[in-house]
């Protein structure tokens, strides 16, 4: 589905994206986890065409996406969440939505000025498009409020609705679990499931709460200070030495 060859990604001197190689295999959830600043971010930055690399390729079944616009990029079927949560905090939990369907909407900015027919029909099915997948994410309830008043975990899903709608064969996830209480993390692996399951969309998930992961990757490769340090099955990442020590150490310069 993806293949990510030989990135490199640098800010000044800092190489955030260090020569990283990932093959990402069709309707599999794999995660990326690696300490803070170990560049997980900076390499969806990249995929998504926000960044351009100084060197590798991104491959979506086959064909290169890197060096392409961001919008070409989403429109090709790569849709993603932020770790700092983007919302429209002032619109409608719905509209939030919506602003995703339009990248599919076919009306013209004349249809949308003189509301013909054809936008009108089209406004009508992006409405129900959006509560579908606010059903579909369990925040039907929350339609007509404003996003910035949802409580946080409702708006890391919304997130995850809006990014739905631009239809993506790949899902990249950048924290979703970041804030969440027990519950609201159990039933976002739910969620993310089921966006596997039955929609059969790749995930990547970038995630720092260990349960998650554990519980829900396929495959993990883990990043520390831009390099790809391992990669395997949940149960090989976690009895990795390496792997043991980059977090071992990460959470001791925090102290
Ligand atoms: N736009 C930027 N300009 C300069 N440096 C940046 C920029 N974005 C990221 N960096 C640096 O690149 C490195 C990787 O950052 P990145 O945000 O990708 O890490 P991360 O793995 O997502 O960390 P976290 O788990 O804290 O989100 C860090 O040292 C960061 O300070
Ligand atoms: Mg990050």
């Amino acid at each position: 589905m993806l293949v990510i060859e030989n990135i490199t990604k640098k800010f000044g001197g800092l190489v955030a994206v260090d020569d990283v190689n990932i093959r990402v295999a069709p309707k599999t959830i794999h995660s990326i986890i690696g300490p803070n600043g170990a560049g997980k971010t900076t390499l969806f930055n990249v995929l998504t065409g926000v960044y351009k690399p100084e060197h590798g390729i991104v491959k979506l079944e086959g064909h290169r996406i890197s060096g392409h616009l961001p919008e070409h990029i989403a429109a090709r079927g790569v849709g993603r969440t932020f770790q700092n949560i983007r919302l429209f905090g002032s619109m409608k939990v719905f509209e939030n939505v919506l602003v995703g369907l339009h990248v599919h909407t076919r009306y013209t900015y004349f249809d949308a000025l003189l509301h013909t027919p054809r936008f009108v029909r089209g406004e009508d099915s992006a409405r129900t498009k959006a509560i579908q997948l606010l059903d579909y994410t369990g925040l039907s309830h929350r339609a007509e409020e404003l996003a910035r008043n949802l409580p946080y975990g409702e708006q890391r899903r919304l997130e995850i609705a809006r990014a739905l709608a631009v239809q993506p064969k790949l899902l990249l996830l950048d924290e979703p679990a970041a804030g969440m209480n027990p519950s609201e993390s159990a039933a976002l692996k739910d969620l993310i499931r089921k966006i596997r399951g039955e929609l059969g969309i790749t995930i990547v998930l970038i995630e720092h709460h260990m349960q998650v992961v554990m519980e829900i990757s396929d495959r993990i490769t883990v990043l520390d200070y831009g390099k790809k340090i391992a990669e395997g099955t949940p149960a090989e990442v976690r009895d990795n030495p390496e792997v043991i020590e980059a977090y071992l150490g990460s959470s001791a310069l925090k102290k």
